[in-house]
């Protein structure tokens, strides 16, 4: 009796990792250490809040590391040794894929990186500058062309779908609304300016960026120098 217990326990774990599990991107070259990210600023969260606003309009001006660290931090960056981040997760199933297409980073090659959490760093997964591409997919919206940088949040619904069932749709995207507004609140403090572009062709923005089949777009959010 004991014996088909545990295998019953053994069969439910097996399926609901099934629903969990993740296809892993291949990196080319070296993964790319960031900066440690700063634990402060000259503006105040008040005041962040208050000035808040979405931008559409950016300088020429290139981004350096720290500035991407800073930035990829707030979305996602991990906080305490049980690799909690900086925005909320349902569960903590971390349904979240952060990239980013740069396109004038100072130190950072074109292309398009996959931000590491863990190690706070990047692994670049395409070598092409997407932003014509993903600005023709987002329907010719100018900031997606031309901002230095995008940064491009995906979903892998299983890890919380797999958790919650339907009901992880909803928690996946009240995440993505955490983690977009870390980063709006985070650009104010460098001098910033963002927009969370969510008007897009699913199937182009997925095309484009040769997303795995289980990860799907949900918001772009292209940064730039005020
Ligand atoms: C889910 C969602 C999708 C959005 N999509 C776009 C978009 O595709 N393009 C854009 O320029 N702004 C987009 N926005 C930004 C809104 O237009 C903006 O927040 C609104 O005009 C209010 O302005 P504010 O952000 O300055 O307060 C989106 C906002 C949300 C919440």
């Amino acid at each position: 009796m004991l014996a088909l217990k545990l295998v019953l326990i053994m069969l439910i774990v097996m399926i609901a990792n099934l629903g969990c599990t993740t296809e892993k991107r291949d990196f080319i070259g070296n993964r790319i250490e960031l900066p440690a990210p700063s634990g402060s600023s000259d503006i105040s969260v008040e005041e962040a809040i208050l000035q808040r606003r979405s931008i559409r309009r950016y300088s020429d001006e290139p981004l350096n590391l720290e500035e991407v660290s800073q930035l990829l931090w707030s979305a996602q960056g991990v906080t305490n040794e049980r690799g909690y981040r900086t925005a909320p997760s349902a569960g903590a199933t971390f349904p979240l894929q952060l990239y980013i297409v740069a396109g004038n980073v100072e130190g950072l090659d074109k292309g398009v990186y996959l931000y590491e959490p863990d190690s706070h760093s990047l692994g670049q997964v395409m070598e092409q500058d997407l932003r014509p591409e993903l600005h023709s997919a987002a329907l010719r919206q100018s900031p997606v062309l031309n901002a230095p940088i995008l940064l491009v949040f995906t979903a892998i619904y299983d890890r919380t779908t797999g958790r919650y069932g339907e009901r992880g749709i909803r928690y996946v995207h009240n995440e993505v609304g955490h983690a977009a507004q870390n980063v709006h609140l985070q650009a104010i403090t460098l001098g910033m300016g963002t927009v969370v572009v969510g008007a897009f062709r699913d199937d182009d923005v997925t095309d484009i960026m040769s997303l795995p089949d289980n990860e799907d777009p949900l918001y772009i959010m292209p940064v730039g120098k005020l």
